[in-house]
């Protein structure tokens, strides 16, 4: 097993705050001029290169300081890795214009790599300054042009339309809750055709899927947890390692994850199962049950997916932690499951969430070896009896809230005789019991493609709620498919 070389997350004191404040402010300061001086001069001119060279040595001191140099664009304020950059009034210029290179490049953060050379430097000033010369319009021609270049050591991020500064619509953000869910199934075929191959994968592609997923449960969690009901069970490894990623990026938001720690886990999420390509579909989509040597077979496919991932030719955009998911994400928390012969150490936070949200998904989809699937509540109280020895208990029972008594996509009976899909859960514990229904039957039963109601609505007259939820219902016996209502809502 890899051993955990994961970089700090970039959680300072205040003392290292104070401690470090005069050098981020003089990165600041050197980073801006050498963009000035590098739109003016070329790039062999000398008051270039000497504007260069106190730079590359600021940010590589503080790479070996601190692990990690991130400038970042957030929230109409700069930080270099986590720490904001202050602005007076003699630096208001120069924050300003930093700040409008970003917003015109589309660039929400800068990532310097500890390999990072000073020509490497150079050459990424001289695309940034010289971005409008160029022509370089968009972040991807701009990223295209690095590539070009051979800019290695340098990362961006893409400043998101989804960027919580930046207003949707609700309907807006349900359409792009569809899009990225289709298209990160698209993307994940795309990378086990490639990996089959033996191709580069494309990780910046998925880095960036996986933000788009985060900025929109940022707007709307109830929605993207909605898509999670929709289930393909003959792209089975497709629609699940996706449902998982984005069960398992409401979870980490829940437990209050950073964003850059929320990117690590969606990415481990989604490459959890990638083992999986090694087991053949004779044993994957086998209808009955799986003899001695097929479990064996289904039972390496951790260790398949870990030398999978170790093998990969480009690590830079990969994080360390998704190793230890795709090879930890069938331990239980009493250390059984599988790989067996695993050694009693603490599991990676990551692969106790990612095993949850994994056997959550998994139980409540129907499979080709059985043709019946839980509900989402019934599934939550088969895991909480395994707490403790399955599932880590406190981790479980976040997931359980989360998930709430009502999880998005329950078909409910309503005590005036309706029917309906939760949509929307309760973020208030008193109300828990009371989420938003889309109807889909009238009082006689009869479908109906009916309005939302909120069921923590009361009735001024009588001051009684208007609807309250009898019973739980198996959609298959109604003849409803669940995804229908979130699909719908999102055509566009
Ligand atoms: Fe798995
Ligand atoms: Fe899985």
């Amino acid at each position: 097993m890899a051993q955990e070389t994961q970089r700090p997350v970039g959680k300072y004191t205040d003392e290292d705050k104070k401690t470090l404040s005069k050098t981020i402010e003089e990165l600041f300061i050197r980073f801006t001029s050498a963009l000035k001086t590098a739109q003016i001069f070329e790039p062999n001119n000398v008051a270039f290169i000497q504007q260069l060279k106190p730079l590359y040595f600021l940010i590589q001191s503080l790479l070996k300081s601190l692990g990690k140099a991130i400038l970042q664009f957030r929230g109409n304020a700069l930080f270099f890795n986590t720490i904001r950059i202050k602005v007076d009034f003699h630096s208001y210029q120069r924050f300003k214009f930093l700040v409008a290179e970003f917003k015109e490049k589309e660039i929400e953060a800068i990532e310097f790599e500890p390999d990072l050379s000073a020509d490497d430097l150079a050459r990424f000033i001289v695309i940034f300054a010289k971005s409008r010369e160029r022509r370089l319009k968009a972040f991807e021609d701009f990223e295209r042009e690095m590539e070009a270049q051979g800019i290695k050591n340098i990362s961006l991020e893409k400043l998101h339309p989804f960027d919580p500064n930046l207003r949707m619509t609700p309907d807006e953000v349900k359409r792009s809750c569809k899009k990225v869910f289709l298209k990160s199934i698209i993307h994940l075929q795309e990378v086990m055709e490639r990996e089959k191959k033996q191709e580069k994968l494309q990780f910046k592609t998925t880095r960036r899927l996986i933000q788009t997923i985060i900025n929109l449960i940022s707007f709307d969690e109830s929605f993207m947890l909605g898509m999670t009901n929709i289930k393909n069970y003959e792209e089975y490894t497709l629609n699940h390692s996706i449902n998982v990623t984005i069960l398992a990026l409401c979870f980490g938001r829940r437990l209050g994850l950073e964003k850059n720690e929320l990117v690590e886990l969606g990415m481990s999420a989604f490459f959890h199962d990638i083992g999986k390509l090694d087991v053949p579909l004779e044993v994957l989509n086998k209808k009955g049950k799986l003899d001695d040597r097929e479990w064996e077979i289904m039972q390496e496919h951790p260790r398949r997916g870990l030398t999978k991932l170790v093998l990969l030719q480009d690590l830079s955009y990969f994080p360390i932690r998704a190793l230890s998911v795709a090879l930890e994400h069938h331990v239980w928390a009493n250390h059984k499951g599988y790989p067996q012969s695993w050694k009693k150490k603490e599991l990676n936070l990551f692969s106790k969430i990612a095993k949850i949200c994994d056997v959550f998904d998994a139980i409540t989809t129907k499979r080709i070896y059985r043709d019946f699937s839980f509900t989402r509540e019934q599934a939550l109280s088969m895991m909480l009896e395994k707490s403790g020895d399955e599932y880590d208990p406190l981790l479980l029972k976040i997931f359980a809230n989360m998930i709430g008594v009502y999880p998005v996509g329950t078909l409910v009976a309503l005590n005036t005789g309706e029917i309906g899909v939760v949509v929307e859960t309760n973020p208030e514990e008193a109300l828990m019991l009371r989420p938003k229904i889309k109807l889909v039957t009238d009082k006689q039963k009869e479908k109906i493609d009916g309005e939302i109601v909120d069921l923590a609505e009361k009735d001024p007259e009588t001051d009684q709620f208007k609807r309250t939820v009898v019973n739980t219902l198996d959609p298959e016996k109604y003849g409803i498919d669940i995804s229908d209502y979130f699909l719908i809502q999102a055509i566009g």
